[in-house]
């Protein structure tokens, strides 16, 4: 079992607009679970991804994800129903 990241231990429920975003992978940015780019001298690099239309997401915190960077039930908890 390897955790890449595991910054909130939980799903972080965000709603984001349209556009690209970076989940931070190295658990030092100040904007978590955004990458503020302090990876600078680490060798992890940040997740990459785009939000087409504006809705709410679950982002993986406790970094067991087969979906990265989205929460996909590996942590235990469901989302279903959360919309
Ligand atoms: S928070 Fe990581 S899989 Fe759910």
């Amino acid at each position: 079992m390897t955790r890449k990241y595991a910054d909130a231990g939980m799903p972080i429920e965000i709603t984001l607009d349209p556009g690209t975003y970076y989940r931070c992978t190295c658990g030092k940015s100040q904007n978590l679970p955004f990458c503020d780019e302090s990876h600078s001298g680490f060798e992890t690099s940040p997740i990459a991804f785009t939000i087409e239309k504006r809705q709410k997401v679950y982002i993986c915190g406790c970094g067991l994800t087969g979906d990265p960077p989205f929460c996909d039930g590996s942590c235990g908890i469901s989302l279903a129903g959360r919309g």
